[in-house]
């Protein structure tokens, strides 16, 4: 049977959740960042000359020749107990953790999603931080989860505002990035964090804790996550990653849970994807049983700390009068908000065409969203680029001037 000429190509049908979706943010994130011609702030990639080559080439090396048969077999949905062992030690130097408490994952994008099929059911309510990140919002929105957005200030999360959208919406998880957030770049500091812990513990709801960029501290001060105050580990899902630490190409990073959610959280991962990759688990594990991801950690932040300075120091000039941008201590991010008669959406495409892009702000807010916000990377370019890129932004934001 052949197709009549006129007849329209095949649509497959797709479910609600996903229609719509055609164009996730994070894909034009990535085609934006291949373009030559543009020097892209928009994503959150590591500059992959700073990446381990030869320490991550010399562990998958040593896998293949000591552990070949295993590596290229099938594992548990847990992980690999060599991968929990030394992702336990690591979350313990802030909380005691052992290798049962520890389930891994391919990245902390499957570690938010895993949770989300695990714990949400549709119509419930998620708190997070207004800005958050984009995916883990969609992640939630996927399995029906309505995302509301809760008040912060330069110190994140307010905890009289989360106290309140608590009372009001009875969310069944509050999901914050308290260290180098993404977005804003910023840090709770521990008051801060203490006071939320008390919200929390007192209203009785789960928190889910995302801490990809904690040890990318460019002062040398790392902070505790919040699930290891007294009270919070048990209430407390917390997601590591080794994507910005090592390499996000891995896909490797882990959640740690205590109590009987850890069994249903092993039963989801292996529904969605059985396990994650144990070449990749025990190259990990090699890795960070063999090589000192600290300092490694240490002389990629050197890096990046160079890269917020030039950013800060070219971009503060080019703000109009009122805008706000902050200033991380860490992480890859800075968050500048230019203020009224500005939207950064509709500026992206002169930058574009003047050879600069960063990420409109507005996708990163569940409701209300500031739409003279952007996010800008600093860690991808070196200072130079840095510069002369964003006085090329500068002159567009001029143009803009409302
Ligand atoms: C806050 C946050 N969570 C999770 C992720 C997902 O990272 P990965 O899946 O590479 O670990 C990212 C990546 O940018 C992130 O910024």
């Amino acid at each position: 049977m052949t197709t009549p000429p006129s007849a329209a190509p095949f649509r497959f049908p797709v479910a609600a959740r996903y229609a719509g979706m055609e164009s996730s943010p994070l894909k034009d994130i990535f085609a934006l960042a291949a373009r030559e011609d543009v020097v892209s702030f928009a994503g959150g990639i590591p500059d992959p000359e700073l990446f381990a080559l030869e320490d991550v080439t010399a562990c998958y090396d040593w896998v293949l020749a000591h552990q070949g048969h295993r590596a290229l077999q099938y594992g548990v949905s847990e992980g690999e107990l060599e991968l929990r062992e030394q992702a336990a030690r690591r979350v313990s130097r802030d909380l005691p953790t052992d290798a049962s408490q520890i389930r891994v994952t391919s990245g902390s994008q499957e570690g938010l999603f895993v949770l989300a099929q695990a714990l949400l059911e549709p119509g419930d309510v998620v708190l997070v931080e207004s800005p958050t990140y984009l995916a883990a919002v969609q992640a939630f929105s996927v399995h029906g989860a309505r995302m509301i957005g809760v008040d912060t200030d330069d110190d994140g999360v307010i905890p009289e505002a989360l106290e309140e959208a608590i009372r009001t919406h009875h969310p069944r998880m509050v999901y914050l990035i308290p260290t180098f957030q993404n977005p804003t770049g910023r840090t709770m500091p521990v008051e801060r964090r203490q006071a939320v812990a008390e919200v929390l513990a007192r209203t009785d709801v789960p928190l889910v804790e995302d801490d990809p960029y904690g040890a990318l501290s460019f002062t040398g001060h790392t902070w505790a996550p919040i699930a290891a105050l007294p009270g919070m580990g048990e209430r407390t899902i917390l997601l590591n990653s080794m994507s910005k630490l090592m390499s996000p190409g891995v896909r490797i990073g882990w959640m740690r849970a205590e109590g009987p959610v850890l069994d249903t959280l092993a039963v989801a991962k292996a529904a969605i994807s059985m396990q994650s990759s144990v070449v990749d688990q025990l190259m990990v594990a090699r890795y960070l049983e063999t090589v000192d991801l600290d300092a490694h950690v240490a002389r990629v932040s050197a890096v990046y700390r160079e890269r917020r300075d030039a950013m800060s120091a070219a971009i503060a000039p080019v703000l109009p009068a009122g805008a706000h941008v902050t200033r991380p201590e860490g992480g890859m991010f800075l968050w500048a908000a230019l203020g009224e008669g500005y939207d950064a959406q509709e500026m992206l495409a002169a930058a574009v065409e003047a050879g600069v892009a960063y990420l409109p702000g507005w996708s990163f807010f569940a409701d209300h969203a500031d739409r003279s916000t952007m996010r800008l990377s600093f860690v991808t370019h070196s200072p130079a680029v840095i510069e002369d890129a964003v006085a090329r932004l500068g002159e567009v934001i001029a143009a803009h001037r409302a």
